[in-house]
């Protein structure tokens, strides 16, 4: 039989070979469990007369709490490897550069409008808007443009279903009537309509696609009225615009003759950049021209005594030249990598 001290020195050994905690408690069932060869020992004390059982079980005791020693010493050995080990799996490299909060930002159209909104605000129009779904009536009848007319026609509307009296407007101008309405109302009691002074940002539609045009696009609706309302000031109004929107005095602004049913006489808006890459090109970026009678006639105004300005400008067009982008569609694709530089 093995004296106590191999037994102690081969626990130690077992318990250093152990790997992990489960071999670990084996080793120990090996020695200190029921069976285990220490525990036989302290059965064996029992055949022992009174005197050498007290000798023998101090012994025993002694090698019990070596091999406890030793058996806790490998626990923590055990627990501080697998620590070690966990943090060296898990590591995290601190200088690693993080990968940031992507900023959003507004969509260059959302942006033009903004800009297109502050400078006329700043010269006191207001803002107004007006369905998308817009009757039949407020898009083409009430601005003049009679049940013959081609805009009218199947191939640029989109109407809908099941309802005749109703489309998705192909213009902004409908707010226009809408507003003179609403005015009018607001003011009837006047003896004097105070003047009034609108855009209209906002979404159009019409059957058409490709590089330079969309199904959707977007439009700003302009209308002056009060008495005394010039051409004049419809040129100066747009010129002085379109210099501090494009932030260059390097520009030329052209009125084009040209016809709308809803303006008398109406005219094209076209301008031209004295320098950089479009230099000297004619760009149209606007209708315009004067209500015509019947217009603010369908508005409730007087056309004897009142007089207005009207213009349609398109902000794409105007982002494209403003960025330099040259395919409308990606304003329409989502695609972040065009969109972020605008942020
Ligand atoms: N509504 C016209 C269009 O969509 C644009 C336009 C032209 C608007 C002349 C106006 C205007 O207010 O006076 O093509």
């Amino acid at each position: 039989m093995d004296t106590l001290d191999q037994l102690v020195h081969q626990a130690a050994a077992d318990f250093a070979a152990a790997a992990d905690s489960a071999q670990l408690e084996q080793a120990k069932a090996r020695y200190l469990g029921k069976s285990g060869s220490l525990t036989e020992r302290l059965k064996g004390l029992g055949k022992l007369d009174p005197e050498a059982r007290k000798s023998a079980g101090a012994e025993i005791n002694r090698a019990k709490e070596a091999i406890e020693g030793a058996l806790e010493a490998r626990r923590v050995a055990l627990r501080e490897a697998a620590l070690l080990a966990q943090l060296a799996a898990e590591a995290l490299d601190v200088t690693l550069p993080g990968r940031g909060n992507a900023g959003g930002g507004l969509h260059p159209t959302s942006r033009t409008l903004e800009r297109i909104e502050k400078l006329f605000r700043s010269i006191g129009f207001v803002v107004a808007d007006g369905p998308e779904i817009e009757t039949d009536w407020h898009n083409f009848t009430a601005l003049n443009t009679p049940e013959n007319h081609p805009a009218r026609s199947m191939h640029d509307t989109f109407y809908l279903e099941g309802h005749d009296d109703v489309l998705l407007r192909t213009h902004t101008s409908p707010v226009q009537i809408r507003s003179m309405l609403a005015h009018v109302a607001r003011h009837a009691e006047l003896e004097t309509m105070p003047e009034i002074r609108v855009i209209c940002p906002g979404r159009v539609y019409r059957v058409d696609s490709d590089a330079t045009h969309s199904p959707m696009f977007h439009q700003v609706e302009g209308l002056w009225v009060g008495e005394n309302v010039s051409f004049a000031d419809l040129k100066g109004v747009i010129a002085d615009f379109l210099r501090k929107f494009f932030e260059t005095d390097d520009l030329q602004v052209r009125f084009r003759p040209s016809f709308f049913p809803f303006t008398e006489p109406s005219a094209e808006i076209d301008v031209a950049f004295m320098s950089g890459a479009l230099k000297g090109r004619w760009l149209e970026i606007a209708g315009c021209g004067m209500v015509h009678p019947n217009v603010l006639r369908f508005g409730g105004i007087d056309p004897e005594r009142y007089t207005g300005f009207a213009f349609g400008m398109g902000p794409d067009r105007l982002t494209m030249l403003r960025y330099g982008v040259n395919d409308l569609r990606l304003f329409f694709d989502g695609d972040l990598r065009f969109l972020s530089q605008f942020r």
